[in-house]
């Protein structure tokens, strides 16, 4: 089929190019002509794995093309995937200033008639919004719209995986021409039909995903619904480490019991620094004020925003009470992205966390393997280091921020060696405390320690 991407971003690139490698042609386009230049230049403007291979073969291949022409981009596609930003405004509520445009430009230029899909996250009803804008903004009226919902499910980090071996496929329609264009679209991907970047074309077998056909609404309400249920487990599991830290338990030994429970499930129990990213946070305000805007009370969810706010706060606690004083004090931060595997900093606890300890004097050093590009553009005083090992040389503290596997297996003996002092206050519980104990660390993270006498509240 002819598919037409708009927005070249995260979404927008992964979409087009597991679509092409499902045997579709695929062009897109974006508002962005640095980023055009770079796709046709071969170059992939963002760090998502397999993404840059997949991309060089449907090139190759001549199933996928870019172009900074909206209009050739609307013409080529039977069917039109919106993939652009819906970020949020001062109040949370999600920007849609940006489908708006795209609308417009859809119904200006189009001259047969499409589906048009909305792929960005956006809040319910927002489908009902776009058919009337792509009505009202048709310059003849002849042309045929049809409107349907795709929330997309991909992880930064894993995306590609994740659009390929999907969980499910929603797709909301109010038509079956539409519903059989988009199981036509995802054919292949359901069939297996497809060479697997991911498993070198050889993939375990696997249960066929469900395709799902909702109404508009639905389909757009189980995005958010989704997203901010992950965000509710992420901020239960981090109030349970807190009260772990208050009775003397062990906030791993208790979520890795209570997911066991298949009801609960043990993803999404980690507790930390709370999550980031451009996702999570920007959700769960705009399913906030979604529910507020039709009356109903999403008091749950305004609390677990609030619990993700204070992690910041609790680990700054943690770093002040060991440091006490932080003006001067030489830190180093292991990681800055808002998860591993990304180079995204986009709300990441990190650059929160490096942003206050820069208001406090402190000299901060920082590694990450992808994203320190990024943060330099919004903290050029911090030193950078490639090598974890120079980053923590004569360090008074190690701050680990972010779950790269390069910092779960760091060589701590060695590191020992280097540091001007054994501290390490770990943002995301990778070591045992025991162990980092053992080697004479002083060592502090989440829902783990024991109470400051040495025994559990219970007296045991
Ligand atoms: C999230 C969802 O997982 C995807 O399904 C969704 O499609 C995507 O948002 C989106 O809406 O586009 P992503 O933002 O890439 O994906 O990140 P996650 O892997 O979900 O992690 C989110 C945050 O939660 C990270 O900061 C992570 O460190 C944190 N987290 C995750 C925890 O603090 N604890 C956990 O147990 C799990």
């Amino acid at each position: 089929m002819h598919i037409c991407v708009i927005g070249c971003g995260y979404v927008g690139l992964v979409t087009a190019a597991c679509l092409a490698e499902a045997g579709h042609d695929v062009i897109c386009t974006d508002i962005d002509s640095d980023r055009i230049d770079k796709l046709n230049a071969g170059i992939v403007p963002i760090y998502e794995q397999h993404l840059d291979a997949i991309l060089s073969s449907a090139r190759k291949a001549r199933r996928i093309s870019y172009t900074l022409d909206a209009g050739e981009a609307i013409r080529a596609g039977e069917a039109i995937f919106i993939c652009v930003g819906t970020p949020p405004k001062e109040n949370g509520e999600a920007d849609l200033s940006a489908i708006d445009h795209v609308a417009r430009q859809i119904a200006e230029e189009a001259q047969s008639s499409k589906l048009v899909i909305e792929k960005s996250t956006v809040p319910a009803r927002t489908g009902f919004e776009l058919q009337r804008a792509l009505g009202a903004y048709s310059r003849t009226g002849n042309i045929k719209f049809r409107v349907a919902s795709n929330p997309e499910f991909l992880r930064e980090g894993t995306a590609v995986a994740d659009f390929l071996h999907p969980d499910r496929i929603v797709v909301g329609v109010e038509d079956d021409v539409s519903a059989a264009q988009l199981r036509e679209i995802y054919e292949p991907i359901l069939e297996h039909r497809f060479h697997c970047p991911v498993h070198q074309g050889k993939c375990p077998a696997e249960h066929k995903a469900p395709f799902l056909v909702t109404t508009i609404n639905s389909a757009e309400l189980i995005k958010h619904a989704s997203n901010s249920f992950l965000a509710l487990k992420i901020s239960y599991a981090n109030v349970i480490a807190d009260l772990c830290e208050k009775i003397g338990a062990n906030v791993d030994e208790v979520t890795h019991a209570m997911g066991l429970d298949p009801r609960i499930g043990g993803q999404f129990l980690k507790a930390g620094l709370g999550f980031g990213g451009f996702c999570f946070p920007k959700d769960v305000q705009a399913f906030i004020h979604l529910s507020a805007s039709v009356g109903v009370d999403f008091d749950m969810l305004k609390a677990a925003e609030k619990v993700n706010k204070q992690r910041i706060d609790r680990y700054l606690e943690k770093v002040c009470k060991a440091l006490w004083i932080l003006k001067g004090k030489r830190i180093t931060v292991l990681g800055l992205a808002f998860k591993a595997n990304t180079d995204d900093i986009r709300f990441a606890p990190a650059l929160e966390v490096v942003k206050r300890l820069v208001d406090q004097g402190a000299h901060v050093r920082a590694c990450d393997p992808e994203a320190m590009d990024r943060a330099k553009h919004s903290f050029p005083q911090l030193q950078y280091h490639e090598d974890p090992y120079e980053a923590l040389r004569d360090a008074d503290a190690a701050l680990v921020c972010t779950e790269w596997d390069i910092f779960r297996t760091l060589d701590w003996v060695r590191a020992g060696k280097l540091m001007s002092r054994k501290l390490v206050i770990d943002g995301r519980n990778l070591y045992s405390p025991a162990v980092m104990r053992e080697l004479g660390f002083e060592y502090y993270s989440f829902g783990r320690e024991p109470l400051s006498n040495g025994r559990t509240a219970s007296g045991y």
